[in-house]
This record gives structure tokens, C-alpha cells and sequence, in this order.
């Protein structure tokens, strides 16, 4: 952890004690410390050549359903191996001490969970989960060691990851429940999102527009920056700890 100090106003600190209603929104920059490469960055070894968006989305599964099977499974792979960071756990610990706190992310790698956040919802899925992509009926084991994508043991439709492609609507009581909760809360934190893909983006603004206090954590500008209240750059495993600690360390 850096030595730097970060300066949290005696306004937001006392805004946090307070507040019964808050969002969080995450992206994969939460997860950059735990290892996870972020949905932007290039990607890694054999599949450098693609790019995600041209992966995960019906379309790549129709014309390539093994290429785009393998690709999750070699993400799935990448994830099993990984652990929440101070970030997530710092996450846990606002949860406990605000009453109305929502967590709403993007990422489909499972790990506020595994750190211990409880009112989760997981707007673009699970990439461990599997399921049928003509039945939905979910798989809890396959084979994947075939030549081709492993097939639904209900239909012999074949299986794919739980998890929102491009193009894909999001799944429904989970969206209602964040578009909700955006409308409703007091704050609205925005962590490691570059904040470009709706309607998860549009959380924030619709949080903005009802007169939400909109805090921003990330390595970098994003269209937010200027509608946030508080805006700070760096990681989110180091500022997110530090901010607990400072609210109510
Ligand atoms: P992106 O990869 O677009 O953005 C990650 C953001 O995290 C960037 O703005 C980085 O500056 C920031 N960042 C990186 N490391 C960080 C760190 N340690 N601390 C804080 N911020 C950091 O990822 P998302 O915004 O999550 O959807 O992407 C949103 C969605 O786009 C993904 O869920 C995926 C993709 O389409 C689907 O697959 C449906």
C-alpha cells in the first residue's frame, strides 16, 4: 500500500456516517489487483489476436461456439485461481455499516461474494455458471475435454457461460433491483468502471439525477468524472480500505 496520504473531505466522511441508502457499482478494476485482467485491457498468450467484444456475443457463438466456449473456459480458468483484495473487503465492511447498502456489478468472476458481500447483484452473470443456451437448464458438470462444446444433458443443445454477450438484455429482476436502488440511494459510488457499457452506466447518472452524492474511485477519468461530487484516482484496493478506516476506523 502507498504511503500518500489521500484527503477524504470531513463532508464525505460525515456524509458515510450517516448515510442509510448506498450504491456501489463495480467493474472489473475492482478485481485488477486480484490478477484479473480488465475487460479493455489486451488480453493474454493464445488469445491476444481477438478481441473480447468479439467473443462474447451470440453472433461469435453462432459462427464459432468452440471458440468462443474455450475462450470462457480458459477465463474460468484464470478466475478459480484468484482471491478477493482489500478493495472487495473494504466493500464488506461499508456493507455492515450502512443499512440500505446495494452492490451492483459487472463483473462476472464472483468475488464480492467470495469476500463476503451479501446484497449482490450480479447484473452481467456468473461466468462459473453454465447453462443450456436453447433451454436454459443449468449444468452443474461437463466434459471439457471434447472435441466439440459439451451439450445439454436435458435438450443436446449446447452449453454456454451464464453470462450477458453483447446485444444480450440483462437479466430482469437484477436490473430492476439496481435501477431501483440507484434511484433511491443518498450515495452513489462508482469503483473501477470505465463507465461506457448501458445500461450499467446510466446507474449513476439516474443516481445524479435524483440528487444522489456520486463518489468515483478509478485509475482514470471516465465520462462520470465531472458529474461526481468526489473523485478519486488510484487503485481501488488501496483508496476503498483507506476510506473505510478514515469513516469509521
Ligand atoms: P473496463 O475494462 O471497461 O474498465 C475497467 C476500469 O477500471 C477502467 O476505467 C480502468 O481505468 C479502471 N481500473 C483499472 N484498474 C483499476 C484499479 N486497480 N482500481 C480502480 N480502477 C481501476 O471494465 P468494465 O467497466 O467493468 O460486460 O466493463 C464493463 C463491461 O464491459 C463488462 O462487464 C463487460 C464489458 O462489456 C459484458 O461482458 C457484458
Amino acid at each position: 500500500m502507498s504511503a500518500d496520504p489521500i484527503i477524504f473531505s470531513a463532508e464525505l466522511v460525515a456524509l458515510l456516517r450517516r448515510a442509510l441508502k448506498l450504491v456501489a457499482l463495480t467493474g472489473a478494476g475492482v478485481s485488477q489487483e486480484s490478477g484479473l485482467r480488465t475487460f479493455r485491457d489486451a488480453q493474454a498468450g493464445l488469445w491476444a489476436q481477438y478481441k473480447p467484444e468479439d467473443l462474447a456475443s451470440p453472433q461469435a457463438f453462432q459462427r464459432d461456439p468452440k471458440l468462443v466456449w474455450d475462450w470462457y473456459a480458459w477465463r474460468r480458468e484464470a478466475v478459480k485461481g484468484v482471491r478477493p483484495n482489500p478493495g472487495h473487503y473494504a466493500l464488506v465492511e461499508m456493507e455492515k455499516r450502512i443499512p440500505g447498502f446495494t452492490l451492483i456489478t459487472q463483473n462476472v468472476d464472483g468475488l464480492h461474494r467470495m469476500a463476503g458481500s451479501q446484497n449482490v447483484l450480479e447484473l452481467h452473470g456468473n461466468i462459473q455458471r453454465v447453462r443450456c443456451a436453447d433451454c436454459y437448464t443449468f449444468a452443474e458438470t461437463w466434459d471439457d475435454n471434447t472435441e466439440s462444446v459439451p451439450e445439454c444433458r436435458e435438450c443436446g443443445g449446447l452449453l454456454r457461460p451464464d453470462v450477458v454477450w453483447f446485444g444480450e438484455s440483462l437479466p430482469r429482476p437484477q436490473l430492476e433491483a439496481a435501477v431501483e436502488a440507484a434511484r433511491s440511494c443518498e450515495v452513489f459510488f462508482s469503483i473501477g468502471t470505465s463507465g461506457v457499457v448501458q445500461p450499467a452506466a446510466s446507474l449513476a447518472f439516474a443516481a445524479h439525477n435524483r440528487g444522489a452524492v456520486i463518489v468515483e474511485i478509478n485509475a482514470e477519468p471516465t465520462p462520470l468524472t465531472s458529474k461526481a461530487d468526489h473523485v478519486f484516482h488510484g487503485k481501488s484496493g488501496e483508496i476503498l480500505p483507506r476510506l473505510v478506516e478514515a469513516v469509521w476506523g
